[in-house]
């Protein structure tokens, strides 16, 4: 289950999914650049056009944002497509996750005739990178008895929030090359951490994918664009396995505009870095909630105890507000919730609806 369904909710409410507060799907609350408006009704011409199959503006917009040649670059459909691709592209059998995490790298694996193994991090150590037991079972090249071909880390992950540093990734991509397995690292959201990310170096290491999504930062879910960095080779293999025309024109005409826009890009920052700090004191106010640190623009929550993950999720849907319930991410209590951070006034709702749910569960 994925957050962001606003359409099932909304049938269900018999509502407007624009009146849904979807707080599941961890979105720049600030929306996408107004650059990326101007853009597409000035591209409007071309929706009778096949979408240019190399997103060559794009590659060249997005290689001089990283310092790095447009042949590192692959476009996708969103970084999903991307994921689903991996494992053809690499020839990857059995790929090891960092659990709790995505659902999707696992889900891909088995699409692909594959399989996934999984490390878990510590719920006791906040849930934080298991850094030195990932290079330690790198390292072996084997996990659980049976070898693995490579690793995918989520960096900063989710739900956890959790990232580790540049210098660990870039241990944990030596470690993985001495053995010729691959390191697959969604940074997804690093754009709200970018001393944490391994970028632009990591897009010329052999064995190293990097994927990168304007979803969340560039507020463009809709548009569905996502991209890979990897070594020439490795990214000509990539771009293989995709289909013809999966980055729509308007998807890459948006993407080219909102990479271009570095103010908004600060913008977004600064008030990210205030509203979250803001967020997590009244989270953490809230008597009995447990509120893991984060390096992203979300919040893993643990309810009091007592208390069911799926029980409010129902709760909150029924008042027209999406929350991610994040019980069935393995490795986490049936307790746990995501929440993403979101403007002023929307933040101060949820935390008043669920501050007032909670007492009403008490008495
Ligand atoms: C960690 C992570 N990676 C990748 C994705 C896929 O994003 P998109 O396909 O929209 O680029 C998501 C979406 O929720 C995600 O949470």
């Amino acid at each position: 289950m994925h957050g962001g369904d606003i359409y099932s909710a909304a049938r269900e409410l018999k509502r407007n999914p624009t009146e849904i507060l979807d707080f599941s799907a961890s979105i720049n609350p600030l929306g996408p650049s107004p650059q990326v408006w101007k853009a597409i009704t000035a591209s409007r011409h071309l929706l009778s056009h096949y979408p240019d199959p190399n997103c060559w503006d794009l590659r060249q917009a997005l290689a001089i944002f990283w310092h790095i040649d447009p042949e590192h670059i692959v476009v996708g459909n969103g970084s999903t497509e991307l994921i689903e691709a991996l494992p053809r592209a690499l020839g990857i059998h059995r790929l090891l996750v960092v659990q709790p995490t995505f659902s999707e790298y696992a889900a891909a694996m088995v699409r692909a005739g594959g399989q996934a193994t999984a490390l878990f991090a510590d719920r006791s150590d906040q849930y934080a990178i298991p850094i030195d037991r990932l290079c330690h079972v790198m390292e072996a090249g084997r996990h659980d008895g049976r070898s693995i071909d490579g690793v995918v880390l989520c960096h900063p992950n989710s739900p956890t929030g959790q990232a580790c540093s540049a210098d660990d990734v870039a241990r944990l991509a030596k470690a993985t090359r001495r053995r010729g397995l691959w390191l697959v690292i969604d940074e997804a959201f690093a754009d709200y951490c970018p001393d944490r990310s391994v970028l632009p170096h990591a897009a010329s290491w052999p064995h190293v994918v990097i994927l990168r999504s304007m979803t969340k930062f560039y507020a463009l879910p809709g548009l569905r664009v996502g991209y890979a960095m990897a070594t020439r080779i490795t990214a000509r293999q990539l771009q293989r396995q995709l289909p013809p025309w999966s980055v729509s024109a308007m998807g890459q005409v948006a993407a080219l505009a909102a990479v271009n826009d570095a103010a908004h890009a600060r913008k977004s920052l600064r008030f990210m870095a205030r509203e979250r700090e803001r967020l997590q004191a009244s989270l953490v106010a809230l008597p009995g909630c447990v509120v893991m640190p984060t390096h992203a623009n979300y919040f893993l929550v643990e309810l009091p105890l007592g208390w069911q993950a799926r029980e409010m999720t129902k709760q909150l849907r029924n008042k027209g507000v999406l929350i991610r319930d994040c019980s069935s991410v393995p490795g986490t209590n049936s307790r746990s919730i995501r929440l993403a951070v979101r403007t002023v006034q929307d933040n101060d709702r949820i935390v008043r609806t669920i501050s007032h749910l909670l007492l009403q569960g008490a008495s």
